[in-house]
């Protein structure tokens, strides 16, 4: 049991399943009070009263009064999970906007938005953690999905921002950036998932397990696939080569559509 979050009132965005129901059932488990939260009413209320949590349905941008009426005024977790993947939406093809702001909105606007309510509650009680599901693609790249890559960057990027900033005053930040993970947003990327993401995908729980070491160790990057931390320094260290290795993966893949 890790003690901080014993009795803690949490939020899980996009808990309907996959990483956020796995979040979900590891904060119930540990003896936190949980609100899921999902777009999908039915699949919110499904995970809720299997794990004996409260189901806020909606946007997850717009849900942080409802959920911190519902824990009885206060929230001391906050994971923002919610997330979309498109395939495609480089320039060069047909180009549409919506994967560009759908993903801008959901992988980073609402993060930003839950902060912007959540701090000052956090400031003036002087403790608050914010748990960003993010993505390898945050720290790196994923093919073949350019408006996916940038938003986790930026996902990545306010988290980084939210943690130097108040890490003074009591402000917990988590970072997780898996690489695949089985639910069913990487069921639904295709070739270039199975051929990226697939043969190391692991588990929803296998998330939860990274979290919650992460937590008791007070660390902000949660790696669950530890290799990620290698490919990231060499990104750093050598931005060309690294760029080579990556379209190598590139041409491969258009080699096997
Ligand atoms: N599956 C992977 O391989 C993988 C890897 C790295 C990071 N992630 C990230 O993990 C997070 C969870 O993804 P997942 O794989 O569990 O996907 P999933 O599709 O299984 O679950 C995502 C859930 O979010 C909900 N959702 C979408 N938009 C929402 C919104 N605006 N408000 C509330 N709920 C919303 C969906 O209804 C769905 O239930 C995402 O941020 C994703 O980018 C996933």
């Amino acid at each position: 049991m890790v003690e901080a979050v014993q009795g803690a009132g949490v939020v899980v965005t996009g808990a309907g399943g996959g990483i956020g129901a796995a979040l979900a059932r590891r904060f119930a488990a540990e003896g936190a009070r949980v609100v899921v939260n999902d777009l999908d009413a039915e699949r919110a209320k499904a995970v809720a009263e299997e794990i004996g949590g409260i189901a806020v349905p909606g946007d997850a941008s717009a849900i942080v009064g409802e959920a911190s009426e519902a824990l009885g005024g206060t929230v001391d977790v906050y994971c923002a999970n919610a997330g979309v993947a498109f395939e495609g939406g480089e320039t060069g093809e047909a180009f549409d906007e919506r994967p560009w702001t759908l993903s801008w909105d959901v992988n980073v606007m609402a993060h930003v938005r839950a902060a912007h309510e959540l701090l000052p509650g956090w400031l003036e009680r002087g403790s608050g953690r914010f748990v960003s599901t993010v993505s390898a693609a945050g720290l790196l790249t994923m093919i073949g999905a350019a408006p996916y890559s940038v938003t986790k960057h930026g996902a990545y990027a306010f988290a980084e921002w939210l943690s130097l900033t108040y890490r003074h005053r009591g402000l917990k930040v988590h970072a997780i950036c898996p690489q695949g993970v089985r639910t069913d947003m990487l069921a639904a990327t295709g070739s270039a998932g199975d051929l990226v993401l697939q043969p190391t995908a692991i588990a929803p729980a296998e998330v939860a397990d990274a979290l919650f070491k992460g937590i008791e160790e007070d660390r902000f990057l949660i790696l669950p696939h530890p290799e990620v931390a290698g490919y990231y320094q060499a990104r750093a260290a050598h931005p060309d080569r690294w760029l080579t290795n990556m379209n190598h993966l590139q041409q491969k893949w258009e080699a096997s559509r």
